[in-house]
């Protein structure tokens, strides 16, 4: 099995074919960093401009290195959502237009199911099910993995997501953009004991995330401290919510066959250890894909379009883009959801 992957929801373009056995042929991938850097953040309409001109050229070289034709290809796998909607659009399109033309089957791919599944594509023997701490720019999220399509949602952000945490740090701390990298290297040069900052709903019996307060803290901090010694404190302090709010769901999870972490913000070498370490004290397998794989990329989007498409999972061409798409829509809203602060 062979499928062609797109990932185009917020700001990295990216292609990718990836075998049903776990082959990797091609993945190539564009980041927009300096297109947004003047800005300190993404702009939607900037990104999907951009996916517009570099998703063709990506598709292009991924075919040429791995030496396969669009008709060698079993099946086309675009993220549909959720995600910046202009970007998600010029994905989706794209998989339709190929689709169509090589009379492929379409599949949609959830870009949260391209992180949940992305495991499985690095380790072969990660089964189901498995308590995955899904951590990046805009989710935050403990999700019970029972199968393919089959996600709970055991937690989630109340407020900010953790990356987007890390993101407004770099940004009060004027490390630049983007952020999740720039405060893991000052923290690396900081005391994560030097300023005292808050660890939002940590022991809480309540299951959910908030990173909100902490940010605000950094803001009140900020200038007052060596960058350094504030990134590595903030970093302390996001590492400590993690761990606590994942052992919490440790104890609701029921038999897990592991404890993963996938996202951009499992990129981080703190909330690795630390989620090794945690593991180990629950006797639990660790599973954390490459970095490439944790931040966004679109191996992981084929790979959960081959997993979708040996459960005989494909879409109708006239699959819309969608800006919110929860993988588990049975789980009830939580107070604050949707409201930025
Ligand atoms: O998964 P991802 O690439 O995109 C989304 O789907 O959001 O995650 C991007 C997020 C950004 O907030 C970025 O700052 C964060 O992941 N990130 C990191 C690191 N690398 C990326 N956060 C902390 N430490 C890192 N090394
Ligand atoms: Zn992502």
């Amino acid at each position: 099995m062979l499928i062609l992957g797109l990932e185009s929801s917020c700001d990295e373009t990216a292609a990718a074919l990836v075998t049903g056995d776990r082959r990797v042929l091609a993945h190539r991938l564009l980041g927009q960093e300096a297109a947004h850097a003047p800005f300190g953040g993404v702009v939607p309409e900037i990104a999907a401009r951009a996916h517009v001109e570099a998703l063709e050229p990506l598709v292009r070289a991924a075919l040429d290195e791995s030496g396969v034709t669009l008709a060698q290809v079993d099946a086309i796998a675009a993220t549909a959502g959720p995600g910046l909607i202009g970007g998600v659009m010029v994905g989706l399109v794209t998989g339709k237009a190929l689709a169509h033309a090589a009379g492929k089957p379409l599949i949609a791919v959830n870009h949260l199911e391209g992180h949940a599944l992305s495991p499985r594509l690095s380790d072969p023997d990660l089964t189901f099910p498995y308590l995955l701490l899904l951590v990046s720019g805009g989710h935050c999220q403990l999700l019970l993995v029972e199968g393919v399509g089959r996600y709970r949602r055991l937690a989630t952000t109340i407020d900010d997501a953790a990356g987007e945490a890390f993101d407004k740090t770099a940004k009060l701390l004027g490390l630049g953009f983007p952020g999740g990298p720039a405060v893991e290297r000052a923290a690396a040069a900081g005391n994560a004991g030097a300023v005292p900052l808050p660890r939002p709903l940590k022991g809480s019996a309540e299951p959910h995330f908030s990173f909100a307060g902490l940010k605000a803290a950094v803001a009140r901090v900020a200038g007052q401290h060596p960058p350094e010694d504030i990134a590595a404190s903030f970093q302390q302090a996001v590492v400590d919510c993690l761990v606590d709010r994942t052992a919490q769901a440790l104890t609701r999870a029921g038999e897990v066959t592991a404890l993963v972490v996938a996202g951009g913000v499992a990129a981080n070498r703190a909330v690795r250890t630390a989620i090794e370490a945690l593991a180990a004290a629950h006797g639990l397998r660790c599973v954390a894909p490459p970095l490439w794989l944790c931040t966004d990329n679109a191996a992981m989007i084929a790979w959960a379009g081959a997993e979708r498409f040996a459960a005989g999972l494909t879409d109708p061409l006239d699959m819309a883009a969608r800006a919110r798409w929860p993988l588990d829509p049975a789980a009830e809203a939580v107070r604050g959801a949707g409201v930025k602060a």
